[in-house]
């Protein structure tokens, strides 16, 4: 187990770059199931999930190469799959329960483990089911795997999601591509990452309308091929970077963020004093003065994400004044801000709000990282904190942040890996 070790202090300068999505590249990897031959990926994040996943396509059957110096992952997929998602690997990566709509559609039959719980709430799988019974597939639980048959070819039907769930879609979306007939989803989720494996689908041959808004359309296809994908940049990663920077009243050009997926969020850091320059290779934050504090309410997108939502705290548990941030997707997200109160914050939650007093200054100390956005908050808050502030369980930042140290070092921070 690896420890951060955080010396608070410097603000940061300099550029940073941001490479392909964790949300999406492990969505993509699971798509690529679709169409047996051989399908590459590019800008793949050289991270701890991008191994998990790319273990549980193995353990489907296929080939893996992964090139990180070229950042690009080549996956061979045979013509027969196995269709068993183990629980030692689903427990390590949530996200594993993706492979589910590929292996219906290409298997007419999938047992995926149940990931049960994480730290930042139950997230239920209702809508799954829900939605692959429409499609005609069973669904039922047994000794922690769900097993999905389909006891003919899926049939295309009209789908309502009671809530945009962007899991829940990315399986019926594999799942409906090669299913008979029309499916249309409505109340579909219109996240990035969305379009992004629609716009991989697409090119593997799949007919997909409606990409980007509240119903996509799709008429199944009895083949599709395999492709060449570019995985879409990690907006979370840039607007964790754009943070970084106004928390230490920085300078930091942000090298490939689309400012586009990030509006409500940098509109943010612009109230709380940052100034935001968006070019064609990027956007760049600088910060000069102490942040004034924002209120934050997330929400599906165009929402403010929840994925950036521990880093808001941290900054306005250092700003001027008193902000209420809002959580209404995940019920356990403020678990960590026990750990930010071992900085000095001044954080009060109830239910799904949280009341963050501005205080002058936070004091180092040993705080556990307890989910990967938790993680990167802390690391922020100790980049501001007075002393030295050791952030234990980082293996939950390595999941979704690639060469974090390296990056927030070539910035000016002063951080270090070390062994715990
Ligand atoms: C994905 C992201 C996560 C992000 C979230 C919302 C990945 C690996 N993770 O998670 O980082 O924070 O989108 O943008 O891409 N729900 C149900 N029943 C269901 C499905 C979901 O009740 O069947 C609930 C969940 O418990 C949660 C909410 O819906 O409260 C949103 O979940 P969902 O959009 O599905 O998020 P994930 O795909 O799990």
């Amino acid at each position: 187990m690896d420890a951060f070790e955080v010396t608070g202090g410097n603000p940061l300068s300099g550029s940073v770059l941001v490479t392909g999505a964790k949300n999406s590249v492990l969505k993509l990897m699971a798509a690529a199931l679709l169409a047996p031959g051989t399908s590459t990926i590019t800008a793949v994040p050289d991270i701890l999930d991008v191994s998990v996943m790319a273990e549980l396509l193995r353990r489907l059957g296929c080939e893996v190469e992964h090139d990180r110096e070229a950042a690009v992952l080549v996956i061979s997929v045979p013509e027969v799959l196995h269709h068993q998602a183990d629980y030692d690997l689903v427990r390590r990566m949530r996200a594993s329960i993706c492979v589910l709509g590929p292996l219906i559609a290409r298997c007419n039959r999938a047992e995926v483990a149940v990931p049960g719980g994480d730290a930042i709430g139950s997230r239920g799988l209702d809508l799954h089911i829900a939605g692959l019974n429409r499609l005609g597939v069973d669904v039922h639980n047994q000794h922690g795997y769900l097993i999905a048959t389909a006891h003919d070819r899926m049939q295309g039907a009209n789908i309502w999601l009671d809530f945009p769930s962007v899991g829940a879609t990315e399986n019926l979306l594999t799942a409906a591509v090669l299913a008979k007939g029309t499916t249309v989803i409505d109340n579909a989720p219109r996240e990035p990452e969305i379009v992004d494996l629609c716009n991989m689908l697409v090119a593997m041959g799949a007919n997909v309308g409606g990409i980007g808004t509240a119903t996509l359309e799709i008429d199944g296809v009895d083949r599709l091929s395999p492709v060449t994908h570019q995985t879409v940049p990690d907006r979370i990663v840039a607007g964790t970077w754009a943070v970084a920077a106004a928390i230490t009243a920085g300078d930091v050009h942000v090298k490939n963020g689309r400012a586009g997926d990030l509006e409500i969020a940098l509109d943010k850091l612009v109230t709380a004093g940052a100034h935001v320059d968006v070019g064609s290779d990027g956007f760049r934050v600088t910060m000069t003065d102490r942040p004034k504090a924002v209120d934050v309410v997330t929400l599906p997108y165009p929402g403010f994400p929840t994925d950036l939502q521990p880093q808001f705290i941290a900054l306005n548990s250092i700003a001027t004044g008193a902000a209420m941030v809002t959580e209404n997707l995940f019920e356990a997200r403020f678990r960590f801000v026990q750990e930010l109160h071992r900085l000095g914050a001044d954080v009060r939650t109830d239910g799904h709000h949280a009341l963050v007093r501005g205080t002058e200054g936070l004091s180092g100390a040993p705080v556990e990282a307890t989910d990967v956005r938790a993680g990167a908050g802390l690391v922020l808050a100790g980049l501001v904190a007075d002393g030295v502030t050791t952030v234990y369980d980082v293996s939950h930042i390595d999941r979704g942040y690639a060469n974090f140290v390296e990056d927030l070092t070539g910035l000016g921070g002063k951080i270090r890996r070390i062994e715990v």
